[in-house]
């Protein structure tokens, strides 16, 4: 038998359904106070699916080992979460895999460790990545361990260039990172290894880019890890912190620092990357690294004029793309995710339609695709990427383009060629970010908009709709202590929270095709978004594989 072919489910006949799945990102379900943005935004369209509750709307997990990750407190995030909705299980994620790998020592006696080692003899080991303890794209403990293994096998000199966060993480707590950094660094340096900070920037503005979104970002990094040139040259990293903010308090954040480069005494760089040296962007999560790797690794490169293309040997923490094999070397091997939703629905003659603009257009096809570019099939898939605006924070223009998103999943739901069409609204997640209410309010406002033509849209062919997120972030944009109290910084201003959150979030299903005896079942309460998969499955009219997390749904007597 063909093992792809899914079998048709025993109560929900398949009728040639048209489904929306929409993802709405960073929105998730929390008390109703002025810091829920969600709240506090008018949001007819997610207000009325609530009011299907318990039968048709409901909360599930999105963070923690729900979704891969290593404990109850790391929160959700787009990666793991398109990937257990994409994929309709829960995979061993990037952080964890690199957690155990340290714990057991296997990284440093697999390939891509030994690689990198050849080396160490003669040459500089330059790691690069995000310095922070958001457990995302990296975790700075992880980089520690990298750091002490590296000395222990014989890393002579080596060099750390470091990106700020303050998205993952609160903004300002690059300062506190830089501090314990130099701490360890210093500790290397009296065990006779010659170990400094070599340059850094913000994420937002250096080197992490993402979906080709912006190569200048990619360049900025470049010209400082690279080059060793950058507009401001500093002594210390703590110094470039402290001044760059003095300077421009209003412009520069961490995740916005512009980039530096850290000088010896007599001004000069003291750790451009150079012929013979080895680099590890020690990020586990993919997105973010990929247009860098591509800087590191590929010969034929167009995408700025890269001055100088040392000889290297690159690794990344993980391969960050299966397809592309980019790169080729890494220090642990990234979960083997096979067997997505979207490649069982080719197989099974479902036409799918994926869109997104650029900032999440990866989000759901990529991760949706478990960390697979490109389509399963041109024959009956079509995805679109809906160009972000450029250059700019996203509170500045927090509708994103929710309606053009909206426009074309309706659209796509109206013309009849699809069976499938699947968005995500970034809006929640990207203004929720910038850690600016007011425009995250609109933010939420724009989404529920596009939530609302969509669903018309499905009204009018008598579709099915699935509605749900993530990971939260825009419902919850405080820091708080373990009571729930907002808490004060030293002057006495609230804890603005740009992170995510462990909050769950909501999924609804719904539509005029959605048979009056299909509920929500009552026997899964501790369910998350990995079953959503099953349950688009079944709401297609076919049952899901064994092997997927249980469907939400089930079909009442009568
Ligand atoms: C980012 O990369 O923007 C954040 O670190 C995580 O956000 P995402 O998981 O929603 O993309
Ligand atoms: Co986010």
């Amino acid at each position: 038998m063909d093992s792809w072919k899914l079998l048709p489910h025993p109560k929900i006949e398949k009728k040639g359904q048209r489904l929306a799945v929409v993802v709405l990102d960073g929105w998730g379900e929390h008390s109703p106070d002025q810091f829920n943005a969600i709240h506090v935004a008018a949001t007819p369209t997610m207000d009325s699916l609530k009011q299907g509750a318990p039968d048709r709307w409901r909360l599930i997990k999105a963070h923690g080992p729900a979704v891969g990750l290593p404990t109850e407190d790391d929160m959700g995030n787009s990666e793991v979460g398109h990937n257990a909705l994409g994929a309709g299980r829960i995979y061993e994620q990037g952080a964890k895999l690199v957690d155990s790998a340290i714990a057991s020592g296997k990284i440093f006696q697999g390939e891509g460790f030994k690689y990198i080692k050849e080396a160490f003899p003669n040459g500089t080991l330059h790691l690069i990545g995000l310095l922070s303890d958001g457990g995302v794209h990296s975790r700075f403990d992880q980089l520690q361990g990298l750091l002490r293994g590296s000395a222990a096998n014989g890393a002579k000199k080596i060099r750390v260039h470091i990106l700020t966060d303050g998205r993952d993480v609160l903004d300002g707590s690059s300062v506190g990172f830089v501090e314990q950094l130099e701490k360890d660094l210093q500790d290397l340096r009296n065990q006779g290894v010659d170990a400094l900070i070599a340059s850094g920037g913000g994420r937002m503005y250096v080197t992490m880019d993402r979906y080709e979104n912006d190569w200048n970002v990619v360049k900025r990094g470049w010209d400082a890890q690279v080059l060793g040139e950058a507009p401001n040259r500093f002594r210390s990293a703590l110094e470039a912190l402290h001044k760059l903010k003095a300077e421009n308090p209003k412009k520069v954040n961490d995740q916005y620092y512009p980039p530096f480069v850290i000088v010896d005494e007599s001004g000069k760089a003291v750790g451009p990357i150079r012929d013979g040296d080895a680099v590890v962007t020690f990020n586990f999560r993919a997105d973010r690294m990929i247009m860098a790797a591509k800087a590191f690794e590929y010969e034929d490169f167009n995408k700025f004029d890269r001055v100088r293309f040392p000889r290297i040997r690159y690794a990344g923490m993980l391969q960050y793309d299966g397809e592309l094999k980019l790169p080729k070397h890494y220090l642990v091997s990234p979960p083997q995710i096979e067997r997505t939703s979207g490649e069982y629905f080719v197989h099974n003659g479902i036409r799918t339609f994926a869109c997104s603009e650029t900032v999440k257009f990866g989000h759901v096809t990529f991760f949706w695709n478990g960390n697979r570019s490109g389509l399963f099939s041109e024959a009956l898939e079509e995805y679109i990427e809906i160009p972000s605006d450029q250059g700019i924070s996203f509170n500045q223009k927090p509708r994103m383009k929710a309606k053009e998103i909206g426009e074309k999943a309706r659209d796509a739901i109206l013309s009849g060629k699809f069976d499938v069409v699947r968005v995500n609204l970034p809006n929640g997640d990207m203004v929720g970010h910038t850690g600016d209410i007011k425009a995250t309010i609109t933010a939420c406002e724009a989404a529920d908009s596009a939530v609302k033509m969509i669903l018309n849209a499905v009204q009018q062919v008598g579709g099915i709709y699935i509605v749900t997120a993530d990971h939260g972030n825009a419902e919850d944009m405080v820091k708080r202590s373990k009571t729930g109290e907002p808490i004060n910084d030293a002057n006495g201003n609230v804890q603005i929270l740009t992170s995510h959150t462990c909050w769950p979030v909501p999924v609804a299903v719904g539509g005029p095709g959605l048979a009056k005896t299909i509920r929500f079942r009552k026997d899964l309460p501790g369910a998350g978004i990995a079953n959503v998969a099953a349950t688009t499955m079944n709401l297609l009219g076919f049952e899901a594989p064994e092997d997927y997390e249980p469907s939400l749904i089930e079909v009442a007597d009568g």
